[in-house]
């Protein structure tokens, strides 16, 4: 089908001003669309203006409620397939249901490819997302996925402030260790890893944490694609602490931060925790060691580059 030169962007409820945010890059106006619920908790889109033919975004984060976000977005797909849409793309920026990416255990679902599929039977043609917890969550998918990347702005931010010398990239588990690698590549530093240990069945109680890398007397920054009790990036902490780091930093591309996780982090441990805008976070929830970046821009440009056929890769060039 053909797709028109004209770009549409729309929200659900997630994070309207991120959406709002990405259109400023793009510098047209946020498109209108009525999504609520109705009193018997059932919920209704409308898209309130022609999207024919047009190459349509859908900029919906995985933010709490997380079921209600996700339920939103699959209505918004349905709703601009049945309006004829030429092109519609999930614009996903935190991709909820990750860590649910195999089966680890005997009986459990696999709530990351299901939520994929839901995604494109309601009629998503592409899904554009930023650092996935798992980069294999592309393969759930049997339609174009363009995952972005958050690192190098995150590690620039560390740059730019001076943290150059004596630094030490920590991964919070051999999982992360990839992301980690292009954060010690950008800034040119070492890398360890912290091997975590998940032991309670509800998988938040970190047991052991053991170490791999010399990080005595070097100022570590820690790098994790979520933070959501904040238990995995303060077991991180006080591994290194027992192992002579000096100061610690820190990065997340999303800030989940579940529960006390605000509180937990304010324990003096990590000087600095930077996260991005990907989902949102009340003023009162950020803490008074963490602080946002925004990644609007990096959607937009993206949104930009797919819309007239550029290459999305040349953007994260320096990332390896
Ligand atoms: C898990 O493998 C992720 O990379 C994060 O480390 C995890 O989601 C953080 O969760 P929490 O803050 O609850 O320890």
């Amino acid at each position: 089908m053909p797709v028109s030169e004209d770009l549409k962007v729309f929200t659900g409820n997630a994070h309207p001003q991120l959406a709002k945010d990405i259109c400023s890059h793009l510098n047209i106006a946020l498109g209108a669309c009525d999504v609520f619920k109705f009193s018997n908790d059932n919920t209704f889109v409308r898209i309130l203006e022609n999207v024919r033919e047009r190459d349509v975004y859908l900029v919906q984060s995985c933010a709490v409620p997380v079921n209600d976000s996700i339920m939103e977005l699959l209505i918004m797909i349905d709703a601009a397939k049945r309006a004829s849409a030429g092109r519609i793309t999930a614009v996903i920026p935190y991709y909820g249901y990750g860590r649910s990416d195999k089966k680890d255990q005997p009986r459990v679902p696999i709530t990351a490819r299901l939520l994929a599929n839901l995604i494109e039977t309601a009629g998503a043609n592409r899904v554009m997302t930023i650092d996935l917890h798992a980069g294999q969550i592309q393969g759930f998918f049997n339609i174009p996925v363009d995952e972005l990347t958050a690192v190098s702005m995150l590690a620039r931010h560390f740059q730019g402030k001076g943290l150059n010398e004596n630094v030490v990239v920590v991964a919070t588990d051999a999982g992360d260790a990839k992301r980690a690698r292009s954060t010690a590549n950008i800034l040119k530093a070492p890398l360890a890893i912290v091997e975590k240990v998940r032991t309670r069945n509800n998988m938040e109680q970190i047991e052991s944490s053991n170490l791999i890398g010399d990080v005595n007397g070097k100022t570590a920054l820690i790098v994790d694609d979520e933070i959501g009790t904040g238990g995995t990036v303060i077991a991180t902490a006080e591994t290194l602490m027992r192992h002579g780091v000096k100061d610690i930093y820190c990065y997340v591309t999303h800030p989940v931060l579940s529960g006390r996780a605000t509180e937990v982090l304010d324990d003096g441990s990590v000087k600095e925790i930077v996260v991005t805008d990907t989902l949102p976070v009340p003023s009162d929830r950020m803490g008074t060691n963490i602080s946002a970046i925004s990644v609007a821009s990096i959607l937009g440009e993206a949104i930009g580059r797919i819309h007239s056929g550029e290459s999305v890769g040349a953007m994260f060039n320096d990332v390896h």
